[in-house]
């Protein structure tokens, strides 16, 4: 199969976009992120891929505050189309994609979810996490369907809850596991191994 192309979505700070670089250049990933599109224009991934070199572009969001505006989603799905992307991958991507967004990349659109779904899914996830008082949370990474944080799940890793722990202390130590397994799953998706049946993924050998 030839290598693998992404393209990243990105709206923040960018450290799993960093990862997913760090890897291919590692070889751990033979892979090549092809684009990455932020909905916020001085996002620090943007930054990122400069540094790197590789091609980043901000796409104008639109008026509303969760969801991107049809002309933003339409510009996205041509841009990743003509990098000839074959795999999405949302990475502290902020906004909900529409159901037609959704289907146009069904089966080949991931997500990262600092939790371990289905608990804790939406916004202030880690201090959701403290609230409730669990004792171990973690990160989950998934295929996106058409619900919030709801597809299909393909690695989770657990990290424990320690007591004294802040939000910032737990999520930076659920984002170690998050580097780590966005990787692991995306390797698994172009080694075309994962199975979906339902809400089940299975691991090819
Ligand atoms: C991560 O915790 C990711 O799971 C969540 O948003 C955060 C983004 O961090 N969806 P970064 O921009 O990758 O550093």
């Amino acid at each position: 199969m030839a290598r693998l192309r992404i393209g990243v979505l990105v709206s923040g700070r960018g450290s799993n976009l960093q990862a997913l670089i760090d890897s291919t250049k590692a070889g751990k990933l033979d892979a090549e992120i092809a684009l990455v599109i932020s909905d916020v224009a001085d996002a620090f991934a943007l930054e990122r891929t400069r540094t790197e070199g590789i091609p980043g572009r901000y796409v104008d969001p639109g008026p509303r505050r969760s969801r991107l505006s049809e002309d933003a989603e339409a510009e996205i799905i041509t841009t990743l189309d003509e990098a000839r992307v074959d795999l999405v991958a949302l990475a502290g991507f902020m906004r909900i994609l529409s159901p037609a967004f959704v289907r146009h990349f069904k089966g080949r659109m991931l997500n990262i979810h600092p939790s371990l779904l289905p608990s804790f899914p939406g916004l202030h996830v880690q201090q959701q996490a403290l609230d409730y008082g669990v004792k171990f949370s973690g990160c989950t990474v998934h295929f996106v369907d058409e619900g919030v944080d709801s597809g299909p799940i393909i690695i989770q890793a657990a990290v424990p809850v320690l007591d004294g722990d802040t939000e910032e202390t737990l999520a930076a130590r659920i984002l170690r596991e998050e580097h780590r397994i966005y990787t692991e799953a995306i390797k698994l998706f172009g080694e075309g191994r994962l199975k979906i049946e339902g809400r089940r993924v299975t691991v090819l050998p």
